[in-house]
């Protein structure tokens, strides 16, 4: 039980002094008497009813709010006043300790939650109803950009507002007055050194009969803004990219089609004299297929496609071979290389890779218009967390290709945009904007990533960065055009009449029988029927109906040594390299020549060559 504090005061000529005595928990009295002033406000009021007290005796007056006019922190909780002998009257206060102690346990709870609300992640902050801030914690004071409370005690929030956000601000503040609360609104604040921060906040309105404030808890949303924003652009890239792959898969039957009779008429017309005119014609039309064949691998590339041949490839000789080939072509364009001494091995769809560097170096020529150098350099490099931060690939060693130009260099604000599909800064025609977007989509692809430097005037440094790999490297051997005619009996799979008609009257031309299925379904029953017969199956991965590896898997219930080439525009993710696991013999990349196509068919058939 708490203590009673009794107090007798008396009037002097202005004011009330009074006494005050103990009365412990035991009842002793504790005599010593102090003698202070009451505050005016005590004064006053006892004056004021002192005139009723000889009529009507002892008044009790009950005081809720008495501990701020004493400032003690002890609250008088009655106050009994009655007339007296000496003087006019007597004041008995009543006051008990009780008051004291729940009022520390309050300031400590109160303590308790101030230390909670200055170590939260959140701002909180209160303002009254115009919006101006009454108080606030240390993250709050840190979101608006400023260092201590002064900075923003009694000043409007809408000052730190973004000013597009000023009026937005302002209505949320009446809202919250008119409906009690409002929540997830997103505005910036404007730092005074003018940076801005993206805030969520919520809001509640406190009210007591006199005046209302709001409470508002605020966050910094920058980390989720900016993963909504790479989100956002990773979907735009996805769908583009499904695009592009479809297209491509499109596109690849057409330039199949169209490459397949090309060949057979120059096929046709070697036989035939004095036809040179007409040949010469139809190696420009093929020059203009190999553009267009380069343009789907840059669309495949970027739609993060057709990577299915990886193979321990050795990075130095790729490097130079390729780098032999381009100088062959811009004589104006010094070649230097600097190859590590050590063998470098990377695991890479060999043909992408090259169409990566292809890419660097063409814009490299492109940047050099007048002629200049490109030095070429590879080393093998040990990569922490901090160096692959900014891309998304993982520790550990790469082979990096850097190749440096003498060109024009680029400005910043073209620097931001290279990777962006269809960016370009060249003349119709000159540029498709895709040979970056191209060459990042299948360096990504291959778990590695792109960087660069470059310098108005200087030049540009595109290092590329591939994981390294311990495998011993497999020899290519460069193909040739050579066409290989040879005999055996071979089933065309692919669901493209066009591509199939014209392929059927190749293989024709290169020696074969050949028998043709439009769908896996037909396949399966020619393959059935004729097994002891056909020599070899030339498979279309993309068929509706039965998956590529289904196919795969029924062929090879049929015959267990049936052998499949694979070929394909662009491969459904995985799945070619799910049939080459699975042990498919080989794999080719349409649109193919009539050349390549008579290589691979006999690599595989291993038959007796006979050379055109
Ligand atoms: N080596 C370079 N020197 C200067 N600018 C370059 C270089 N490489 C790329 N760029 C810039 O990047 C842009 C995009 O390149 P890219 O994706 O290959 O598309 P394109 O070559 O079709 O324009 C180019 O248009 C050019 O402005
Ligand atoms: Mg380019």
């Amino acid at each position: 039980m708490g203590q009673m504090q009794f107090f007798q005061a008396c009037k002097t000529k202005n004011h009330l002094i009074y006494g005050s005595a103990f009365i412990d928990a035991e009842g002793d009295l504790d005599g010593r008497m102090k003698i202070k002033r009451l505050p005016a406000a005590f004064y006053n009021l006892i004056i004021g009813v002192s005139s009723n007290i000889l009529t009507i005796g002892f008044i009790l007056f009950f005081m809720p709010h008495t501990e701020l006019l004493l400032g003690t922190g002890n609250r008088i909780v009655a106050m009994l006043i009655g007339p007296a002998s000496m003087v006019l009257f007597t004041v008995f206060l009543v006051l008990i300790k009780q008051h004291l102690e729940s009022k520390t346990a309050l300031l400590r709870s109160e303590e308790k939650y101030r230390r909670l609300v200055e170590t939260t992640k959140t701002g909180c902050v209160i303002i009254d109803a115009m919006g101006r801030v009454v108080d606030a914690n240390t993250e709050y004071i840190r979101l608006t950009g400023h260092q201590m409370l002064e900075d923003l005690l009694g000043r409007s929030l809408t000052e730190w507002t973004a000013p597009h956000d000023r009026e937005r601000m302002a209505l949320e503040i009446q809202h919250c007055i008119k409906q009690g609360s409002v929540r997830g609104i997103e505005i910036n604040y404007n730092s005074p050194s003018g940076a801005l921060t993206p805030i969520e906040m919520n809001a509640t309105l406190l009210s007591d009969s006199e005046n209302s404030h709001i409470l508002s808890l605020c966050w910094d949303i920058s980390d989720r803004k900016k993963m909504e924003s790479k989100i956002t652009q990773a979907q735009k890239m996805d769908s583009i990219g499904i695009l592009a792959g479809c297209i491509t898969h499109d596109f690849n039957n057409l330039l199949m089609a169209i490459q397949g009779r090309l060949s057979l008429l120059a096929f046709e017309m070697a036989k035939e004299k004095n036809l040179s005119d007409y040949q010469e014609k139809i190696k420009k039309a093929d020059t203009y297929l190999v553009r267009a064949a380069d343009l789907t691998a840059n669309l495949l590339g970027f739609a993060r496609k057709g990577k299915i041949e990886v193979i321990p490839t050795d990075v130095n000789q790729l490097v130079s071979q390729h780098a032999q080939m381009f100088s062959r072509t811009r004589k104006e364009i010094a070649i230097t290389q600097e190859l590590s001494k050590d063998r470098l091995v990377a695991e890479i769809d060999r043909r992408q890779i090259e169409q990566v560097l292809l890419n660097i170096y063409v814009n490299a020529a492109q940047a050099m218009p007048y002629g200049g150098h490109l030095h070429v350099r590879t080393i093998e490099i040990s990569l922490s967390d901090s160096d692959v931060l900014p891309s998304n690939a993982s520790p550990g060693v790469y082979v990096k290709i850097s190749i440096t130009d003498t060109g024009t260099g680029m400005d910043k604000e073209v620097q931001t945009r290279i990777f962006e599909p269809f960016f370009t800064t060249k003349e119709m025609g000159c540029g498709t904007g895709l040979g970056l977007a191209s060459a990042f989509g299948i360096i990504q692809n291959h778990n590695g990533f792109i960087s660069f430097e470059s310098e108005i005037k200087k030049g540009t440094t595109f290092h590329v960065f591939l994981p390294a790999s311990r495998k011993t490297p497999k020899e290519e051997i460069p193909a040739a055009e050579k066409i290989v005619i040879s005999t055996g009996t071979i089933l065309l799979v692919d669901d493209e009449a066009m591509v199939a008609e014209v392929g059927a009257e190749i293989l024709n031309a290169l020696g074969y029988e050949a028998l043709v299925a439009l769908s896996g379904q037909e396949a399966l029953d020619i393959y059935e029927i004729n097994q002891d017969k056909i020599d070899l199956v030339i498979l279309d991965m993309i068929m509706p109906g039965i998956r590529g590896d289904e196919m795969f898997d029924r062929l090879r219930q049929i015959n267990p040594k049936v052998k499949v080439l694979l070929s394909s525009g662009y491969s459904i993710e995985g799945q070619a390299s799910a049939i080459m696991a699975k042990g498919c013999n080989g794999f080719i990349q349409k649109p193919y020549s009539m050349a390549a196509l008579s290589q691979k068919i006999s690599e595989l058939l291993e038959a007796h060559k006979v050379t055109s």
